[in-house]
């Protein structure tokens, strides 16, 4: 300490204000979907068709020969990314999203394909399922959205319980085990001249914190939202085991966009 310093009573600025910070609030995922992502959600995916063009090829990468015909579910559907392709395919599709925006969008596209948009939570899909399924995808990281392992063991049961011998199920997601540091935390979503989506993440043992930080521009202005909600940390060693532990085959590959895909065939 300084000279100057010592003995100084007055308290330190910087730690008053430091003890005095409220803690982020953390949106559930639904209400982070219908006041923040959704809205934005096709203009960060690139766009409708982009978007579908890729499910579609994504699809093709894994079921190259697709029989018409077969049911599938997909949780978490979104806009219809899976949803849309599986149906052109010609699969029975039950859709299950909480987010009415993205339905909508879904509806919207689906026209006559045979599709069965439902708002619910994916948990209670079974109660939407008129017999077993062929497939049932939970794709886009939507995995991470259960608010704790034990929703995603239980998933896996549902699944197991819910596919005819030989279905799959088959799921993408972030494997965010390895902490990301620094300014690496800040991710660069999407942008362009009039809005710009950054995600920061912020890691505790079990989750990750997730502040999608959204710059919208507003005359000659830019207006700034933030909301934060919390996905957990899966490994994929830790679901493949929870998927065997309910009497799936495994296999673990690399997803698009760095993320993993495991395909899992029910006996
Ligand atoms: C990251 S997006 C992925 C959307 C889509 N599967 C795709 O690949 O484009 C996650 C989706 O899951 C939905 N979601 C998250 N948790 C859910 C839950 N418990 N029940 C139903 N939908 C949920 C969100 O509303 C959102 O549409």
């Amino acid at each position: 300490m300084s000279s100057s310093l010592r003995g100084c009573t007055m308290r330190p600025p910087l730690m008053s204000k430091v003890s005095r910070l409220e803690p982020i609030f953390m949106a559930t995922v639904a209400e982070h979907y219908k006041t923040h992502l959704a809205p934005v959600y096709l203009w960060m995916a690139g766009g409708f068709d982009a978007a579908v063009s890729r499910g579609e090829a994504e699809i093709e990468t894994i079921f190259p020969s697709l029989a018409a015909g077969i049911t599938a579910v997909d949780l978490g559907a979104g806009f219809g990314m899976h949803t849309i392709p599986l149906a052109r395919r010609g699969c029975s599709v039950v859709a299950v999203d909480t987010s009415s925006i993205l339905l909508d969008e879904l509806r919207g596209h689906a026209g006559a394909l045979p599709v069965r948009a439902v708002e619910d939570d994916f948990l209670s899909f079974q109660r939407h399922l008129d017999a077993k399924a062929d497939l049932i995808f939970c794709m886009g990281d939507t995995l991470t959205h259960l608010p704790e392992q034990a929703s995603v063991e239980m998933l896996f049961s549902l699944a197991a319980e819910s596919l005819r011998p030989g279905g799959k199920f088959v799921t993408t997601f972030r494997d965010y085990t390895s902490p990301l540091v620094g300014q690496g935390r800040f991710i660069p979503v999407k942008s362009d001249a009039d809005r710009i989506l950054t995600c920061f993440l912020e890691y505790e043992p079990d989750y990750v914190n997730v502040h999608d930080v959204l710059h919208e521009r507003v005359g000659s202005t830019w207006q700034l939202r933030v909301s934060a909600y919390r996905k957990l940390r899966l490994s994929p060693e830790w679901v493949s085991t929870a998927l065997q532990a309910v009497g799936f085959s495994v296999r673990v590959e690399p997803g698009p966009g760095g993320m993993v895909r495991v395909v899992a065939t029910s006996d």
